[in-house]
C-alpha cells in the first residue's frame, strides 16, 4: 500500500491573502516528508495564490474541489477539468457530501465528472458516505455501492486517468465533532476495498481510501492505524496551519 496521504478541503474559505499567509506558516512547521502525501484543496479563486506559495515545495499537491464535465461552453459560474489542469491542479474532489446533499449534486453527475477529471489528466477524489438516517436504516452497504459504481460506471473497466482516491466520509460525521470510530471506518473501508477488488482486480491494490469526518490532531493517528484507511481528508482542522501539521505527522498509534 502507498503512504497515507493527509489532504485539507479548505471548501469556501481563505482569500488568495489567507491563503497566502497559511502556507508561509503552515510550510515552516512542515518539511517535506517521504513517507507522507500532503495536498490541499483551496477555493478556485485562492488557487493561484496556493500554487505561487508553494513554489519551491512540490512535495506538496493541489487539487480543486470541482469541477463540471464539460470541457468548456455555456456553463455559467463552473470551470472545467482541463482548467483546473491548466492552473496546476493534481487532483480534484468528485461527489463531496455539501456537492451531493447542499448542491443536488446526482450520481450520473459524479460519474461525468470522474470521467471528465481522468481525461484531463487529474486524480478524482471520489467521496461516498452515507446520511444517519442510511446508516439507522441498515443501508450502509447499499449507499456506498451505489456511490461507488455510479462514480466509477462511466470510466469503463480500466482505473480512470492517472490514478483514483477514494474517500469514505460519513454525511453525519462531517462537521459536526462527531468521529466515526476507527472501528466504523475499517467497516466501511473493508466493503470499498471490497468493491474495487471486484471491478478492478489487483490494479486497484494502489487506490488509496481516506477517511474524512471531524479529523483533528487529537484523533488521527487512530483512524490511520484503522485497517484499512489509508489516509484523511481534514476540513475544519486543515484551516488551521498548527492542527493540520500535527494530523500530517500522526503516526498510527
Ligand atoms: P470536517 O470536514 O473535517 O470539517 O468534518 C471533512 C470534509 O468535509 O472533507
Amino acid at each position: 500500500m502507498n503512504k497515507p496521504v493527509i489532504a485539507g478541503n479548505w471548501k469556501m474559505n481563505m482569500t488568495p491573502e489567507e491563503t497566502t499567509g497559511f502556507f508561509a506558516t503552515f510550510c515552516s512547521a512542515w518539511s517535506a516528508d517521504p513517507s507522507r502525501t500532503v495536498c490541499f484543496f483551496p477555493p478556485a479563486l485562492s488557487f493561484e495564490a496556493a500554487r505561487q506559495a508553494l513554489r519551491d515545495r512540490p512535495d506538496i499537491l493541489l487539487g480543486v474541489q470541482n469541477i463540471h464535465w464539460e470541457a468548456a461552453g455555456a456553463f455559467t459560474g463552473e470551470v472545467s477539468a482541463r482548467m483546473a489542469a491548466g492552473a496546476g491542479a493534481r487532483l480534484v474532489l468528485v461527489g463531496h457530501s455539501e456537492r451531493r446533499h447542499v448542491f443536488g449534486e446526482t450520481d450520473i453527475e459524479t460519474g461525468r465528472k470522474v470521467a471528465a477529471a481522468a481525461a484531463a489528466g487529474l486524480v478524482p477524489v471520489l467521496c461516498v458516505g452515507e446520511t444517519l438516517a442510511e446508516r439507522r436504516g441498515d443501508a450502509l452497504e447499499a449507499v456506498l455501492t451505489r456511490q461507488l459504481q455510479a462514480g466509477l460506471e462511466p470510466s469503463g473497466e480500466a482505473l480512470p486517468g492517472p490514478g483514483l482516491v477514494l474517500a469514505y466520509e460519513p454525511v453525519w460525521a462531517i462537521g459536526t465533532g462527531v468521529t466515526a470510530t476507527p472501528e466504523d471506518a475499517s467497516a466501511a473501508h473493508r466493503l470499498l476495498r471490497r468493491e474495487l477488488d471486484a471491478r478492478y482486480g489487483r490494479a486497484a491494490s494502489d487506490v488509496p481510501i481516506l477517511y474524512g469526518g471531524s479529523v483533528n490532531p487529537e484523533n488521527a493517528a487512530a483512524l490511520l492505524a484503522a485497517p484499512g484507511v489509508d489516509g484523511l481528508l481534514v476540513g475544519g482542522a486543515s484551516l488551521k496551519p498548527d492542527a493540520f501539521a500535527r494530523i500530517a505527522s500522526a503516526r498510527p498509534d
